[in-house]
């Protein structure tokens, strides 16, 4: 089998007038028009719990865009008892006809339900249209394809012969199903998560994050359109995520986890597998990503202009709620009234409110809890002395979570909002003397627990250099006279170490590696 090389799918721009704009208008209008029931969706079958919680768009939460149904244990189960029974026939298909499905989702998304997936991830999760075009149709297609293609290098991979012998690498799924759980914050890492394992022949159990549960629905209906057997991905909504959870962590059967959240809860699920480990069959996979601390550094070499936007599309986009968002920056003295005018001027253009209108930038943030927060953080450098809020500050949950862009100034490189992850339109500037450039370099390694991503901005090679070995260890993704955000799949290979996650590289043959359990076979002639 040779499936088709990939290449990145292009973005819509959805200009005034255009015609995707205007098709794009219309899906909108319809879906918020309707109220669905989200069910759990196990073997191929919508179950209805009883059990409902409703589902409102961030930026307008007293309109109901549905109900979803909440899973628990009895529905776990199920799940599971579906997912081994699929295994068998799913994992000894050929690779060409899980490939065919896959490759179908893919143009599905591509085509006929790009609108839907877009307008459902703007709704559900208050993305603007270009924020969602790059997330829920671009990279979403860009894994599905990928994925299949690095899947048949996997495949084809195979080890030496000598004289008398046939060697061969059979590359099994793991002997159980793998447990897919997925954040709010990309509509392409929800499809990502339990279709990479699925393209290998394994069988898997997703638990969807309720604050995205609207385009996860949708994006189930296209599992199924697609033509994925029943059983094979068990989709398992829950508000309170230890409710399907703990009992599949429970299972003999549990053989793999695929991980996107906070960093609290991957600490969590770790140390329950832990607790576990006498229940399995086999020592399982886990592969995670959390969050991120990720800096800009710059040197006084560096062009201050290209610095300003780097920190307004890298803090700002998608409100911050990216673990790639740019949230600790450190800048040099002599450059730091020009790239304060320039970002000014740049933030003074970007309006707040919903992504309905297209011309917003900054939308609401996914929920009350965490408007609350993130206001926290803002309300917190208020009261401090080392700290001044130089933009922003403001915010007004009245009709939807918003929150203006938010600059803090800081004197002490350690305060509270240079250490922790605040996952919303907050950054954190500190200025430092130009001499002091290796010694900011220092803090840039030790202040934060995470290693995501960073970037070095700085025209002076040797100092390229240098930030690159004194940081090697502080980000999974360097940029170099870039925004630390809008990986690519098959450009760039995505995961950080440390506090960020296990590193195993969303969008590369590095993650794929994970979900098989390789058997050699000797044959003697
Ligand atoms: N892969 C996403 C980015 O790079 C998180 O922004």
């Amino acid at each position: 089998t040779t499936t088709p090389p990939p290449s990145n799918e292009p973005t819509l721009e959805y200009a005034p007038g255009s015609p995707e704009r205007r098709s794009i208008q219309q899906k909108l209008r319809e879906l918020r028009q309707q109220e669905i029931e989200i069910p759990a969706y196990i073997n191929g079958q919508a179950v209805k719990t009883g059990t409902t919680t409703r589902v409102a768009p961030p930026h307008d939460h007293q309109h109901t865009l549905g109900h979803v149904h909440q899973s628990g244990a009895q529905e776990v189960e199920q799940a599971i008892d579906a997912a081994m029974s699929a295994k068998k026939e799913w994992a000894a298909m050929d690779f060409s006809d899980r490939a065919a499905i896959f490759l179908r989702m893919a143009d599905l998304i591509a085509g006929r339900y790009r609108d839907t997936l877009n307008a459902a991830t703007m709704l559900g999760q208050s993305k603007n249209a270009y924020q969602a075009e790059i997330d829920a149709a671009c990279e979403l297609i860009d894994f599905l394809r990928f994925n299949v293609h690095y899947a048949e290098q996997i495949y084809r991979d195979q080890p030496n012969n000598a004289a008398g012998m046939w060697n061969q690498m059979q590359y099994r799924p793991l002997e159980g199903f793998v447990f897919a759980v997925t954040p709010f914050n990309f509509t392409a890492i929800q499809g990502n998560l339990p279709t990479a394992p699925a393209i290998l022949g394994n069988t898997v159990l997703w638990k969807p994050a309720t604050r995205s549960i609207y385009s996860a629905y949708f994006l189930n209906e296209i599992f199924e359109e697609a033509g994925l057997p029943p059983g094979v991905i068990n989709m398992l909504p829950a508000d309170d995520g230890a409710k399907v959870g703990t009992p599949a962590l429970e299972s003999e059967h549990f053989a793999g986890l695929h991980f996107t959240g906070s960093m609290q809860t991957f600490d969590h699920l770790w140390q329950t597998i832990g607790e576990n480990l006498k229940t399995y069959k086999t020592y399982p996979t886990i592969v995670g990503e959390t969050g991120g601390k990720d800096f800009i550094v710059a040197h006084e070499t560096a062009n201050p202009k290209q610095i300003a936007t780097a920190i307004v599309r890298g803090s700002f986009e998608y409100q911050g709620q990216k673990c790639s968002a740019a949230s600790r920056l450190y800048l040099p003295e002599s450059l730091w009234p020009e790239i304060e005018e320039a970002m000014t001027s740049q933030l003074d253009e970007i309006t707040v409110g919903p992504p309905e209108d297209f011309t917003n930038f900054v939308n609401a943030v996914i929920d009350e809890r965490a408007f609350d927060e993130i206001t926290g953080y803002i309300e917190d450098a208020r009261e401090d002395e080392s700290a001044e809020i130089i933009y922003g500050g403001t915010y007004d949950k009245s009709e939807g979570y918003f929150i203006d862009p938010t600059v803090i100034k800081v004197t002490d490189p350690k305060q509270r909002t240079m250490q922790e992850e605040i996952f919303g339109p907050v950054t954190t500037v500190y200025v430092y003397a130009d001499e002091d450039f290796e010694d900011v370099l220092e803090l840039v390694d030790e202040t934060s627990p995470y290693a995501l991503t960073g970037s070095i901005f700085a025209k002076d090679r040797s100092v390229v250099k240098k930030a690159l070995d004194r940081l090697e260890q502080s980000a999974g993704n360097f940029y170099i006279n870039d925004k630390p955000t809008g990986s690519i799949v098959g450009q760039q290979p995505f995961g950080g170490a440390r506090k960020s996650g296990t590193n195993d590289k969303a969008g590369s043959p590095l993650n794929l590696l994970r979900w098989v359990s390789p058997r050699s076979v000797k044959e003697t002639f």
